[in-house]
């Protein structure tokens, strides 16, 4: 019998909010409020919110266990990280993306930067694009495996500290480099046994 997958890649729903923003909070020095998921989530025409979800179990403990009733491990589902994409003429936009610090590298990140870089492509963009911070080479790193260029740089981008940002972009407008795409994301899809509900379940409003 095959392995169950895990992993799921879905669009974020209201109900994720507060688990997002615990993550958010520990990744950023500025993290969004309540009130921007919730408008991101539910009001933004060009908004396409992603969550990586993992099923995992959980034994029964004390006295469910002691005395055999319902002593089945139960299922339960941990937001591990999320990402934003914003895809307005042609241009998609990568917002936010983050990996709970206990999560992280795992492939959850790539997971999720390739998951928003495919519906890029199915949104008909021609190109993506991200700001990260000049000392955050972690994230440059997982840019840079994705093919993203540095094209410039935006002088004192974050206010928290005036931190300059590298402005890096990844052309997806051609049948070649959208081939090549897929095939290395059909590899991530067998490596990992995640289900990409984002590409292929879009809920209406989307
Ligand atoms: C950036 C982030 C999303 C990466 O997520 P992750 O799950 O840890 O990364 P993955 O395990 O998927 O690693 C993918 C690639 O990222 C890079 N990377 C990840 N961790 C790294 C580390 N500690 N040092 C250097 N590069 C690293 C590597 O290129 C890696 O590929 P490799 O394993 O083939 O070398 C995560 O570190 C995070 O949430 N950081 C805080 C929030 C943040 O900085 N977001 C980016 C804002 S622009």
């Amino acid at each position: 019998m095959s392995p169950k997958p895990k992993l799921t890649l879905r669009y974020m729903q209201l109900e994720d909010i507060p688990q997002v923003m615990a993550i958010d909070r520990l990744a950023f020095d500025l993290p969004w409020s309540q009130r921007s998921y919730a408008y991101e989530i539910a009001e933004s025409d060009h908004s396409h919110m992603v969550v990586l979800e993992l099923k995992r179990e959980i034994p029964a403990t004390g006295w469910r266990r002691w005395f055999g009733i319902n002593g089945k491990p139960h299922l339960e589902k941990w937001v591990v990280g999320y990402g934003g994409l914003w895809n307005i003429v042609g241009e998609a936009h990568i917002s936010t993306i983050a990996v709970h610090p206990k999560a992280r590298g795992r492939g959850w990140g790539e997971i999720l930067l390739a998951g928003m870089v495919r519906r890029s492509i199915g949104l008909g963009a021609e190109e993506v694009v991200l700001e990260v911070r000049v000392s955050n080479t972690r994230a440059q790193n997982l840019y840079r495996k994705y093919d993203f260029q540095r094209v410039g740089i935006k002088a004192q981008y974050y206010r928290n500290n005036n931190e300059d940002a590298y402005d890096m972009r990844l052309r997806i407008d051609n049948q070649t480099i959208c081939e090549q795409f897929e095939a290395r994301y059909n590899g991530l899809l067998s490596q990992y046994l995640f289900v990409d509900l984002y590409n292929t379940f879009v809920p209406p409003s989307h």
